[in-house]
């Protein structure tokens, strides 16, 4: 069986779980890296190599026939699971992928404490090797001659060249959904695990981006930790006698499948519930994965201070806050939900009355739900650390008539809905506080005019144009 075009990445279109009866019931993959991918394949024979994450997962990819898993009435590409050990899994995938390669890149460390590169760490990553490995041998089986193979984010920065060393004749393609960190903070990694990371990438004939910054940023780590010869006005990278080509690729949204997907009754139908609760007052929205990045904890502070500062808003105004659970394995993540937690709880007890909640928490995924939250915001908060690109500031302005948006200027979605925006620094609680007032009091006339322009640009490069512009980048090659 071989392929002419295949991705890869760690979490896969779907995922599995054992019901109790021992049937295994399917769902869809999560996260914006799945959503775009999924929409971008669709219709076509694209193989989709993912690891198996959960239990469901591993029986499911168990019993798959040649490897491919029955994707049972889902309109989906094929899908071979990787059966990867669980604890190779585990370090790969939570101590190195999570811990230390994306909390470098959203510069996360509180370097007073972390990160220690120990005995423990080169366990660790040498567990990450074997699970690129597994990655770049299952593309090697399945690629046909010449096959393009679009190899996805910071989970597997070393399948690309692992892959080129057994089979020179692909066309390989990485892409970066995260930010990249300057080379001063990047080189906080171990020299030798600095240079594997971007090695492992230049195998690649093309690595993308999600914005010029991350790019740049990308080059000059190139440049500066493992001496390659940049090119920055054609954006090539020269290092051991091969040539990578870098790509700026920033995703945006299938503006109509979203607005198709927001008018479905299940979202009609939280529409009218939230309307009921919400009143005329105006609502503040944001929407996240209960992460690091997100910043949520310093959002929620924000929203306290201008409640603070703002008594003619009480009673006037609702946050509703949507922070979904999100890599609950490892205790900074779980300890962090609870920190939202508390805050919220905080808030509540020290503003609420008989009859105003000045803020609702949900940490249950609810998809429906947050798109009626989208259509009835006021005010969109997306103000996290950093993000690669952050499609929930792309989503908003596509289903609101008239909401205002406060941007990170940290998000990589800033380059372009920055001039449209309320632009904040994201450590900044007292200006995040400003900007909320400010965009409360934004008048009619501009947020309609500067939602046109941000449904404008977040339309700009829907996910199946972003994934063809890639291919099309290594057909040339
Ligand atoms: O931001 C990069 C990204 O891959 C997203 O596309 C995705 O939402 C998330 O990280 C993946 O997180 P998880 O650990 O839940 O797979």
């Amino acid at each position: 069986m071989s392929s002419s075009v295949l991705i890869a990445s760690n979490r896969g279109p779907v995922s599995f779980a054992i019901a109790e009866d021992g049937s295994l019931t399917m769902a869809r993959g999560a996260g914006g890296l799945v959503s775009g991918l999924t929409e971008a394949v669709k219709g076509t024979d694209a193989l989709w190599i993912c690891a198996a994450i959960s239990e469901g997962d591993r029986y499911a990819a168990r019993k798959a026939p040649n490897g491919r898993i029955d994707k049972g009435g889902y309109d989906i590409t094929p899908v071979r699971m990787l059966d990867i050990p669980p604890a190779t899994f585990d370090r790969a995938y939570n101590s190195v992928a999570n811990s230390t390669l994306w909390y470098v890149n959203h510069l996360l460390y509180n370097t007073s404490l972390a990160p220690q590169f120990d005995t423990t760490f080169r366990r660790e990553w040498q567990a990450y090797r074997d699970y690129n490995d597994a990655f770049a041998t299952a593309l090697a089986e399945e690629a046909a001659p010449w096959a393009r193979v679009m190899v996805q984010d910071y989970h597997l920065a070393l399948t690309p060249l692992m892959l080129r060393e057994q089979r020179p004749d692909l066309r390989i393609a990485h892409f970066s959904h995260t930010p990249w960190a300057p080379p001063e903070y990047f080189s906080l990694l171990p020299d030798d695990v600095a240079a594997e990371v971007l090695t492992g990438i230049l195998g690649a004939d093309h690595a993308g981006f999600l914005t010029g910054r991350w790019a740049s940023a990308f080059m000059d780590c190139c440049e500066v930790i493992l001496g390659a010869t940049v090119d920055r006005e054609r954006r090539t990278v020269r290092y051991d006698k091969r040539t990578t080509q870098i790509g700026v690729h920033p995703l945006g949204v299938d503006g109509e499948a979203l607005l198709a997907r927001a008018t479905a009754p299940d979202v009609e139908s939280h529409m009218a519930a939230l309307k009921d609760l919400i009143g005329d007052r105006k609502l503040i929205v944001r929407v996240d994965r209960t992460e690091l990045s997100k910043n949520i904890l310093r959002g929620l502070t924000a929203y306290r201070e201008f409640l603070e500062k703002h008594p003619e808003w009480h009673g006037r105004v609702v946050h509703l806050a949507f922070a979904y659970p999100s890599r609950h394995d490892l205790p900074e993540y779980r300890e962090y939900t609870a920190a939202v937690q508390r805050c919220a709880k905080e808030i509540e007890d020290e503003y609420a009355t008989d009859d105003w909640d000045p803020i609702i928490l949900h940490v249950r995924d609810d998809y429906a739900r947050s798109l009626a939250a989208y259509r009835l915001a006021d005010v969109l908060l997306v103000n996290p650390i950093r993000d690669g690109m952050n499609l929930v500031a792309k989503e908003g302005p596509i289903l609101s008539e008239r909401c205002a948006l406060v941007l990170s200027r940290e998000a990589g979605a800033a380059a372009e809905l920055g001039q449209d925006s309320l632009l904040v620094n994201p450590f900044d609680i007292s200006g995040t506080a400003a900007a909320l007032h400010e965009a409360l009091l934004l008048p009619e006339t501009e947020r309609i005019r500067r939602i046109a322009r941000l449904r404008k640009a977040s339309t700009a490069m829907p996910p199946r144009r972003w994934f063809e512009e890639q291919l099309a980048a290594l057909a040339a090659r």
